[in-house]
């Protein structure tokens, strides 16, 4: 599975089957993990057969069941750290989709489990993604039209389309899609309006945008 068809096939997974990851797909993510660390100087951490995080009536209330293995987001606290959780986080995401696992992004349905963690003197656990093998692969959420996502100067070419359609299909808290992508001159500015986790959600809608429009394409004003 290509990265362009994980993002049309991940929908967010909220029960799971608590069967084992095959260790070599644990290692596959647990390099990923690290190569996403060396590159944006955050602490994500790959937590395997550790159920506790779901567990309590938090989640149960956020209909899950079954999580055993989660990734932790964690960084420097300051003004770019949501944003680069959700760049990376979802990059981690779209692999574990490539390798038959189901996902979804938590915010708020989890209990933060600290002998789990290694969490530095100023960082800070900004959410989790719970992972595994899922009852259900999940279903499309429903979405705004590009229209509402989108502000044009000129005629947009056809890689801008490509991308905002792949932000589109993107994870955002509480489906909120409170993101603009505005055009102009082969560059593209992308914007989060105001929104619970709207930062993290940009940074997810960055990287799928890059996906679907081809990073060599334009660059980011
Ligand atoms: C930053 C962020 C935080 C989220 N937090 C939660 C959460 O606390 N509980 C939950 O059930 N889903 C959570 N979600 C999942 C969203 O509800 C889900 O991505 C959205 O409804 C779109 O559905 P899809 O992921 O199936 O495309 C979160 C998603 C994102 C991106």
């Amino acid at each position: 599975m290509t990265v362009q068809e994980a993002i049309h096939a991940r929908h967010s997974v909220r029960q799971y089957l608590g069967k084992d990851i095959p260790d070599e797909i644990v290692k596959s993510l647990q390099a990923r993990v690290e190569e996403c660390n060396r590159e944006s100087g955050l602490h994500i951490q790959l937590l395997i057969n550790e159920p506790r995080a779901f567990q309590g009536k938090i989640a149960h209330y956020g209909s899950f069941s079954g999580v055993t293995n989660y990734i932790a987001m964690i960084g420097h606290k300051g003004a770019s750290l949501d944003e680069k959780c959700g760049y990376y986080g979802e990059q981690i995401v779209l692999l574990a989709q490539q390798l038959g696992l189901n996902t979804c992004w938590v915010g708020l349905n989890y209990s933060k489990i600290n002998d789990a963690l290694q969490v530095n003197k100023g960082e800070k656990v900004v959410l989790l993604i719970a992972l595994g093998y899922g009852q259900t692969h999940g279903t499309a959420h429903r979405s705004k039209s590009v229209e509402k996502v989108t502000v044009l100067h000129g005629n947009e070419p056809e890689w801008f389309n490509r991308g905002i359609k792949s932000a589109l299909l993107a994870p955002t808290a509480v489906n909120q899609q409170q993101f603009i992508f505005e055009y102009f001159d082969n560059k593209v500015i992308a914007r989060s309006k105001l929104g619970f986790f709207s930062k993290v959600d940009l940074g997810i809608v960055k990287y799928h945008f890059e996906v679907g429009a081809g990073k060599e394409n334009f660059e980011w004003a």
